[in-house]
């Protein structure tokens, strides 16, 4: 078999005649952008996670303890479990501390909020972070307001997010400052580019529309009652889809050359539906005979691929950024608490 899937590292470009190579069964047509990045988030997040070991370890070296982590899991969301557990373990690959706090589904607000409380008086601990979803019943954002501001390495406190939209220093939520990061150490251009960010949560789509105009952008956000979401979305020289809406973005939804970054994480369990969105890619077909689901993103990507002039894969695109960013504000989180000066 043939190879599927070809790794491209930060800064290097894939020629369009190599799509096939990149990406079995995608058409290369007429109109085809003539040269289309794949946008490594993998390779990326791997070189901010060396650069975070490396400012643990000088941490380290100057007296310091290793930075902590506490992820709070309420409840047993297999997902959530995951995603805390690829979190811990890359604390641990990094050089840091981390501890998850697993409670039970029907722990009371008061107990949940005693238990954060407990964390953020704790001062071997840096950062914490409330995985979400948490149980229907608690209210999420008033148990995310009990997170300590100098602790909330998720930026989802309201004290974080005011300071983010008013341009101060604060922890940025991890997705989209990944995102930030993507773009940046792929030479992408912000300034004065038109960015249409599909999605209105306080997890992605609003902290991103927040820093791309931090950026200079010009900033739409378009959301689930938005008209004529095709017509606005063509027009974003940058676009992030963040709806959580398997291949809603189609051809007809970018403008030639944009720059196209897929933040969803859909799980596919329709064959007939991976075949249709992945004809030809026999990985992923392995993948959906071994698990009975595949990881898909919002954008079609076979129909997109042909027109943009970079684009995030999924899986390997914007997921394993999430996990860098928290590592690298748990990092900072520790920094300010120790007052420390050292740079990675
Ligand atoms: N659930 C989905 N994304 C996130 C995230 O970035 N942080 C937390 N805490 N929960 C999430």
């Amino acid at each position: 078999m043939g190879r599927v899937y070809k790794k491209i590292s930060p800064m290097t470009r894939v020629r369009s005649t190599h799509l096939e190579d990149a990406f079995p069964g995608i058409q290369q047509t007429k109109e085809s952008y003539s040269v289309t990045q794949i946008l490594d988030g993998k390779s990326i997040a791997a070189q901010i996670r060396g650069e975070v070991a490396n400012g643990v370890a000088s941490l380290v070296a100057a007296g310091h303890r290793a930075p902590g982590l506490a992820a709070v899991l309420v409840g047993e969301n297999p997902a959530s479990k995951v995603y805390v557990g690829s979190k811990t373990k890359a604390c641990a690959a990094a050089g840091m501390e981390s501890w998850t706090v697993q409670l039970p589904a029907n722990i009371s607000e008061g107990d949940l909020r005693q238990k954060i409380q407990e964390l953020n008086e704790n001062d071997e601990v840096d950062g914490i972070l409330v995985q979400l979803p948490i149980p229907k019943g608690l209210p999420e954002r008033e148990i995310l307001s009990e997170v300590a501001p100098t602790k909330d390495v998720d930026g989802f406190h309201p004290a974080s997010i005011g300071r983010l939209w008013a341009g101060e220093q604060t922890f940025v939520p991890a997705t989209p400052s990944g995102v930030l990061e993507l773009l940046d150490r792929t030479g992408t251009e912000l300034e004065g580019k038109h960015a249409v960010v599909v999605g209105r949560s306080l997890i992605v789509g609003k902290p991103m529309a927040a820093l791309l105009l931090a950026r200079n952008c010009t900033v739409t956000i378009c959301h689930s009652r938005t008209q004529n979401l095709a017509n606005i979305c063509r027009q974003g020289d940058i676009l992030v889809a963040a709806v959580g809406r398997t291949a809603l973005i189609s051809a007809e939804f970018v403008k030639e050359g944009a720059v196209v970054i897929d933040v969803g994480m859909n799980r596919l369990t329709e064959l007939s539906e991976v075949e249709r969105l992945y004809p030809g890619d026999p990985k992923r077909l392995r993948t959906f005979e071994k698990r009975g689901s595949v990881l898909t993103g919002d954008v079609d990507f076979s129909a997109v691929y042909p027109k943009v002039s970079a684009i995030t894969p999924v899986p390997g695109g914007v997921g394993p950024l999430t996990v860098a960013m928290v590592l690298a504000n748990t990092l900072e989180a520790a920094r300010r608490r120790f007052g420390a000066t050292v740079e990675p």
